[in-house]
């Protein structure tokens, strides 16, 4: 590929994005950077001059995917000789030029704080120079650039509020791979969200690894993350807003009363527990207890009755005892979780846990514990699904559903998704549904 002389739309660029919402954001980060420089958007990986796969480190098998893919870009490279393929993300940031040295197929390196260098780094990968850069910045928000999005439904859409993470818990590789934890201006988020209600969008998620930590000092005031939900729902009444990821140390009655009050903030908060044992989130450095955490769901409860409640659990951290697990268990019972994200600890090279603890559950009982933990949370996701049977729920209509052209998909306020009869409405419309029945992951229902 001739990178020399790069002019609009020259190029086309197919990418692949892993892991969490804030990835997906970064994605629609990189295509913009790279649209100045010539680079269009392709779904066809045989069509592309440039391959980028933006990665995940969280979990082990997250980065094993990972590597089965480069083998696939591999098999296309030696097809096509010309063909640059980068790898960003999280994994880029963990393993560096190890990953160059590693993977055939891989020409360019580039870690979360790196996309503004990306056309540099195109650059030099297509003159066979080396091309990484994994610097993290203590500044670096991305704020003046306008994702290219990459959705396909134009209804809703995600918003960085900020990077990166202070917090280390033990098991995590994630302030590794994003660095310390900076907000965003205020100012931006705003513009970035005004700027989207112009263009259509009924729907907007604000993201940080831990958005109860959102500070912005500005010469007056200090804006704090209960300020900004309130700034960002008051862009427009039709307008909805929801945020991730909420952590139950920091999580304020102030941003609870803010739900409360602005009708169009989603009642749905995502809490990771991790554990239900406070031996257990002592050792991950959660810096909170089991009491603690049950007491941040009962203000929920009180503030927000109606509000919905999903939790991220692992099972077999280290030194986990049949009771820790037993107490992990009982606090599913005791939340109520109407979903949650279940995973087996997976040691994560040089975190604290990593390196001080030993990864002393065998895997097998890490597996059981997972599978009670799953089978759990399947009776309380079936509980938490029946209760709007026979009631209205007002759903975003979303997508026309993967299984009938004839039915709307979209999610309730709850963050519950779900199916209907299409009738005049289309994807962007706010729609009454009265529930009639529910499948595992899905509420049926009919419009009114
Ligand atoms: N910032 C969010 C979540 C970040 S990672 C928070 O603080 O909750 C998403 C989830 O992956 C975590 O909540 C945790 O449940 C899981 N996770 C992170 N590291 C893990 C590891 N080493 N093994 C297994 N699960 C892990
Ligand atoms: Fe990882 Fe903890 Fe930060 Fe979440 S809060 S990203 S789990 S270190
Ligand atoms: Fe994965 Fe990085 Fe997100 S490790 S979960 S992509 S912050």
């Amino acid at each position: 590929m001739n990178v020399n002389a790069l002019r609009p739309q020259r190029f086309k660029l197919y990418i692949e994005t892993y892991g969490c919402q804030m990835n997906v954001n970064d994605s629609e980060v990189v295509v913009a950077i790279l649209a100045r420089e010539g680079f269009s958007v392709t779904q066809d990986m045989q069509q592309a001059d440039l391959i980028l796969i933006n990665t995940c480190s969280v979990r082990e098998n997250a980065e094993q995917r990972i590597r089965g893919r480069l083998d696939v870009f591999r098999i296309e490279k030696k097809q096509r000789p010309g063909l640059l393929v980068g790898v960003i993300g999280c994994m880029a940031e963990r393993l560096k030029e190890q990953l160059l040295e590693e993977e055939k197929a891989v020409d360019l390196v580039a870690g979360p704080d790196a996309y503004r260098d990306l056309p540099q780094l195109v650059r030099n990968a297509g003159t066979g120079q080396k091309a990484v850069n994994v610097l993290l910045s203590r500044e670096e928000t991305y704020a003046d650039i306008s994702p290219v999005r990459m959705d396909k439904n134009g209804v809703s859409s995600f918003v960085s509020i900020m990077r990166g993470c202070n917090n280390r818990c033990a098991y995590c590789i994630v302030p590794y791979t994003r660095g310390v934890e900076r907000s965003r201006s205020h100012e931006t988020i705003l513009q970035e969200v005004t700027a989207l209600v112009e263009a259509g969008y009924k729907e907007v998620t604000l993201l940080g690894q831990n958005v109860d930590s959102y500070r912005r000092d500005s010469a007056d005031e200090t804006i704090s993350f209960a300020r900004l939900l309130e700034d960002v729902a008051a862009v427009s009444p039709a307008l909805r807003v929801r945020f991730a990821t909420s952590h139950p140390k920091d999580m304020t009655d102030e941003v609870l009363h803010v739900m409360a009050t602005c009708h169009n903030i989603c009642k749905s908060i995502h809490l990771p527990a991790q554990s239900g044992s406070t031996r257990i989130l002592e050792l991950m450095r959660r810096r909170y207890t089991r009491e603690w955490y049950l007491s941040r769901i009962e203000a929920i409860r009180r503030i927000l009755p109606s509000c919905a409640i999903s939790t991220d659990l692992i099972a077999g951290f280290c030194t986990e005892t049949e009771d820790d697990h037993r107490e992990s268990l009982s606090l599913m019972q005791q939340a109520l979780f109407d979903y949650a994200f279940m995973f087996k600890y997976s040691v994560r090279p040089n975190t604290p846990a990593a390196r001080k603890m030993k990864d002393d559950v065998p895997e097998e009982v890490k597996s059981r514990r997972l599978q009670e933990i799953i089978d759990l949370q399947g009776l309380l996701s079936a509980q938490s699904k029946q209760r709007f049977i026979g009631h209205t729920v007002e759903v975003l209509a979303e997508n026309i559903s993967k299984k009938s052209p004839d039915q709307l998909s979209g999610r309730s306020s709850q963050n519950m998704v779900v199916v209907f009869p299409k009738k005049h409405y289309a994807p962007g419309d706010y729609v009454q549904v009265h529930i009639i029945e529910c499948t595992p992951a899905t509420l049926l229902g009919e419009a009114l």
